[in-house]
């Protein structure tokens, strides 16, 4: 019996020797009565297979079975590995098995709902398949999100989930060497965290309650509970109306609080740091990730400088009035003056990252300090990948009467957050933070067009399955 071996260490020292490896059949061909080959693929890499009928081995009707076997189902496969004479196209392992005996460990329907050759294809090689005449059908993207299982197969999509997660991992891991504590808040809580009218609420045992817009609050109390520099990653729920390429009803956060001593610019400053060291450790440690999701959507890699550019908003507006886009001192960007100044930047600076700060008071969430210069300011900001926000953060107010006027100026029902109020009256450091939209990071930094692309289920006002 051969040894179990990964589809991915099939190569030419392993000439003669006997294996065996599991994955799906991606491809049948039968050849005649006598042959068939299989394409066998486990996590991306993939190999032929030759099941081909012998008098002492290989019996007609196993041939006859491999060549009925569905695709996608999974595969046991037991052979010789051997060295073909000529290149194997459409494999990724340039050796070839020369099967002994085949198992069908789960049969996969015959026809599949989704192709998985067309679901692979880049825009340009649809195009030019299209024009050479060939069928094939478009795979549109309620289709693949119907199908997601079959979807999420394709080697973009793996790539895309596997950045996804290096995301995290990056950010979990400079967090801690810094000294950051990992925290888990609720995402059960009584009023709403962030204000407005995006929250879903619900019954608690007869109360009402919401579902978190953020862990904001909980992540403040943590620091007034002496934790000193905190993060979380979870999910984030908001009954968003708006059906966009950017919004989703429930995405994951990574959010990020710490006191500070002096200034919110050193919140600014661990986002600068963290988000160099994460770029740089997504460029180095997903180069086979990112060149497959380049093939299927291409994209030119992230412009970032060093040490990230920080531009106050009064700067950014005067950018944008120079050119000849009229916004409002104090009021907010929109999605269209966002991605212009994104542009602006990036020609004038060499840069797709960067910081905008001390916003406008009154287009932030009530919790945010004003600048101590400026009430009309806060001290806040914003940060852009091409020209569109990942994160927003600021320095809070923590004192509690303050706090508590500014709710109420913002229109909060300050008895639904009044445990969060009476948190700051035992010794409330200054602090400040951050949230960012995992799925937004990963969308941008891959130049992908829609945020339902970068989340596994999404949930969006129209989706709830799968
Ligand atoms: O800008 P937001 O709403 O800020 C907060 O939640 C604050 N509590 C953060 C803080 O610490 N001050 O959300 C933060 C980030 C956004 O920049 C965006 O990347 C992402 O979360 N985001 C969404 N992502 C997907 N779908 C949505 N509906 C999103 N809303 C926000």
């Amino acid at each position: 019996v051969g040894e179990w071996t990964r589809v991915e260490a099939l190569g030419g020292a392993l000439e003669n020797r006997s294996v065996l490896i599991r994955g799906r059949a991606q491809a049948i061909r039968p050849v005649g009565k006598k042959m068939a080959f299989l394409v066998i693929r486990e996590n991306g890499f993939t190999v032929q297979c030759l099941v081909q009928a012998q008098a002492d081995t290989v019996s007609p009707q196993m041939v006859k079975f491999a060549a009925a076997l569905s695709r996608e189902s999974i595969v046991d496969v037991e052979g010789v590995v051997s060295i073909p004479s000529a290149p194997i196209k459409g494999a990724t392992q340039q050796v070839e098995i020369q099967v002994r005996k085949l198992y069908c460990v789960s049969r996969a329907v015959p026809t599949l709902p989704i192709n998985l050759e067309d679901a692979a294809r880049s825009e340009v090689e649809i195009e030019t398949a299209l024009q050479a005449g060939e069928q094939l059908v478009r795979v549109n993207q309620d289709t693949r999100l119907n199908f997601r299982v079959l979807d999420v197969r394709t080697p973009a999509n793996q790539g895309i989930f596997r950045i996804q997660s290096q995301v995290g991992n990056a950010f979990r891991q400079f967090l801690l060497s810094e000294g950051f504590c990992e925290i888990h808040t609720p995402k059960l809580i009584a009023g709403s965290s962030e204000g407005g009218a995006a929250v879903f609420r619900l019954d608690y045992k007869g109360q009402p309650a919401c579902l978190a817009q953020s862990p904001q609050l909980h992540k403040q109390m943590s620091i007034c509970g002496d934790f000193g520099r905190v993060f979380e990653i979870g999910p984030v729920f908001r009954a968003e109306d708006s059906y966009t390429h950017r919004h989703l009803c429930e995405f994951t956060g990574l959010d990020v609080e710490m006191e500070i001593k002096k200034h919110y610019f050193e919140v600014m400053d661990i986002v600068d740091r963290l988000f160099v060291a994460m770029f740089d450790s997504l460029n180095q440690n997903c180069k086979k990730d990112l060149e497959a999701v380049g093939s299927q959507y291409p994209f030119e890699p992230l412009k970032y400088l060093r040490t990230t550019l920080r531009l106050t908003y009064e700067e950014g507006i005067q950018m944008l009035k120079d050119v000849g886009v009229e916004i409002e001192p104090y009021g907010d960007l929109n999605t269209e003056a966002e991605r212009k100044l994104g542009q602006l930047v990036s020609e004038k600076y060499g840069t797709e990252f960067y910081i905008l700060h001390r916003y406008p008071l009154a287009v932030r969430p009530f919790y945010t300090m004003p600048c101590y210069d400026n009430p009309a300011y806060s001290n806040s900001f914003d940060v852009f990948i091409r020209g569109e926000e990942i994160i927003s953060g600021a320095q809070r107010v923590h004192v509690p009467e303050f706090l508590e006027q500014r709710a109420a100026a913002c229109g909060i029902d300050v008895k639904t957050i009044s445990t969060y109020i009476d948190s700051f009256r035992y010794g409330a450091p200054p602090h400040g933070g951050f949230g960012v939209g995992l799925e937004r990071v990963v969308m941008l930094f891959c130049g992908l067009n829609n945020i339902r692309k970068t989340s596994l289920f999404p949930r969006d006002p129209l989706r709830i399955a799968p």
